[in-house]
């Protein structure tokens, strides 16, 4: 029954009536003996008694509207009733705009912030090869990074190829196609076979940097961590390395950021240190500029890994990585650029 009266409410909405022949086939189409209107008054007698007094209402309601249009074509003043019956002082329908998901939000500033000093975007296959995920990267054969635990095997007769653990697979790719200089960063998604929970997931997403020249320093990486850091969450912001491990940097470090929360005083989400961890970089190990075809005698360079979800999490305050696949549109509708 409502949607009977929306669909007359709708079409009288759009009828134009031009003159006084149109008035009559207006008033009997839907006003008549035999009309519209006492036809949904005849359906109104089989209303639950609970709907009456809403449907009863809509119906007085179309009725009186109804009664209006008539009057107002018949009174024949033009320029006090409109002989449209289309309202056009009503608001009109916005067409509801879509948002950007936050991950993707959180990558476009990344990338913004790396190419405005010059870095490429480069990408690799999320299948890749043991060679390109490990090998080339320094990874002993025995590495527990190779283990089933985990890594996703995609066909166990398919010696090593997997589901990439990370994006510094696309580095071995980008360094065995180009020559330096090199300067590139290398977004994606990555997996590893993790229980779901609020602070792991079995899939999540990464931003490679690898920068490639002669003569490069440590004091350049941090240079240009330290540009990203106060790029993305502020001038006031710091950051500062501790020594780490990876096989395929030497030496290693893990970066961490004042904590824009608390200005570095320590806050529930720093846990009271003031600081966050945020990205993994180090100096490219020669071996695996080797292995990619790069003299490491006459090159060398840096290279930094960060997880996008850490960073989202830090910008919006997002607790819970499985808000960012759930498609949830409560979630996602809150993000706008
Ligand atoms: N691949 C590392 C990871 O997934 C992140 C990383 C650390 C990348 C140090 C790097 C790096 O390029 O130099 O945890």
């Amino acid at each position: 029954m409502r949607e009977r009266i929306d669909y007359v409410e709708r079409e009288i909405s759009e009828i134009v009536i031009s003159d006084m022949q149109g008035a009559e086939t207006f008033r009997i189409k839907y006003l008549g003996s035999k009309g519209v209107l006492k036809s949904l008054y005849q359906e109104f007698k089989a209303v639950p008694n609970e709907e009456k007094k809403e449907i009863g209402q809509r119906l007085n309601d179309l009725k009186q509207r109804l009664e209006n249009v008539l009057a107002s074509v018949q009174s024949n003043e033009p320029e006090k009733h409109s002989k449209y019956l289309v309202d056009f002082t009503r608001p009109g329908r916005s067409t509801p705009l879509g948002s950007i998901h936050p991950l993707t939000i959180v990558r476009n500033e990344i990338v913004s912030i790396f190419s405005t000093i010059g870095f490429s975007v480069s990408e690799g296959p999320e299948i890749e090869d043991d060679w390109h995920n490990f090998s080339a990267l320094n990874f002993p054969p025995d590495h527990p990074a190779r283990d089933m635990q985990d890594t996703f095997f995609v066909d166990s007769s398919i010696d090593g190829l997997s589901l990439r653990t990370h994006t510094s697979s696309v580095q071995v790719r980008v360094m065995e196609t180009q020559k330096p200089p090199i300067r590139t960063i290398s977004p994606g998604r990555v997996y590893r076979n993790e229980a779901i929970s609020a602070r792991a997931h079995c899939f999540f997403h990464q931003i490679e940097g690898l920068y490639i020249d002669k003569n490069v320093s440590f004091a350049d990486l941090k240079q240009t961590l330290d540009y990203f850091a106060k790029s993305l969450f502020g001038e006031s912001a710091k950051i500062r390395l501790r020594p780490s491990y990876f096989p395929f940097t030497e030496p290693s470090a893990e970066v961490d950021v004042s904590c824009s929360l608390c200005q570095g005083d320590g806050c529930n989400v720093c846990k009271h240190t003031g600081w966050l961890e945020i990205l993994g970089c180090g100096m490219v190990d020669p071996n695996v500029l080797d292995a990619c075809g790069i003299d490491s005698k006459e090159y060398n360079g840096f290279a930094f890994g960060m997880g996008v979800e850490r960073i989202a999490q830090l910008k919006y305050r997002v607790n819970d990585l499985r808000l960012y696949s759930e498609n949830d549109l409560r979630f996602l509708t809150q993000f706008h650029f």
